[in-house]
């Protein structure tokens, strides 16, 4: 069985260290999908190209694997553009049936795939085996960014709060794939919570649904 899991959720609510650890414990392809829309963005900067829906399409059409993480993608003016070419319904397209793809066919010796994003449980991977959702308070989520960046300062936490807040709102009032709790998903709030704790509920949350032995 090629198992999938999915994790939506906003930005800075853990997704990708749930994801990875997930990844790591039972031995699935980690697709941050997040990243996609991160490598298109960086390739419309660095060729100094118009962030036009076509240009976006064209070079996701290129994409073929997952994209490897690095600091150049997380630059803020990556996010900028991430976050406005993410709307686009042509980008969208482009990049579903390689997300689908991938998650249909990872490479040996994986046995299925975890995918994390805003839409992987609801359009992705619709008929994903388990499928979270986590979320935390906009409080912990801004602290959790802000220690990220290196910028603790309580002047620079409410800069990323403002700015976390912002991207909610862009993120799930989009009219193609919104970020929106996916049907059947189990929500997690993970505001209190150790990445380990949070691990631990996903797999009890697995062995519950029957989808790993106890
Ligand atoms: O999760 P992230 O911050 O790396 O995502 C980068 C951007 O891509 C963000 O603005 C939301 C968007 N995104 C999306 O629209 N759908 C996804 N499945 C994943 C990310």
């Amino acid at each position: 069985m090629n198992l999938i899991i999915t994790i939506d959720g906003p930005a800075a609510s853990g997704k990708g260290t749930l994801a990875r650890l997930l990844s790591e414990s039972l031995n699935l392809l980690w697709i941050d999908t997040g990243l996609f829309y991160r490598a298109v963005a960086l390739e419309i900067l660095s060729q100094q190209l118009d962030p036009s829906p076509k240009n976006a399409a064209h070079i996701a059409s290129q994409i073929t694997a997952p994209v490897i993480p690095s600091s150049q993608l997380r630059e803020t003016e990556v996010s900028k553009i991430a976050s406005c070419i993410a709307t686009f319904p042509e980008l969208r397209s482009a990049l579903l049936p390689i997300q689908q793809y991938l998650a249909n066919n990872p490479p040996q010796p994986y046995k299925g795939a975890v995918l994390d994003g805003r839409d992987t449980g609801s359009v992705v991977c619709p008929h994903a085996h388990a499928k979270f959702y986590l979320n935390a308070s906009i409080e912990e989520r801004a602290k959790r960014r802000a220690l990220e960046q290196n910028t603790p300062e309580t002047q620079s936490q409410e800069h990323v709060k403002k700015d976390l807040q912002q991207r909610d709102l862009q993120d799930s009032q989009r009219s193609h794939a919104p970020l929106v709790i996916p049907q059947n998903a189990t929500v997690i709030d993970s505001s209190a919570l150790s990445p380990e704790k949070t691990l631990e509920i996903c797999l009890e949350t697995l062995v519950r649904m029957g989808i790993m032995p106890s």
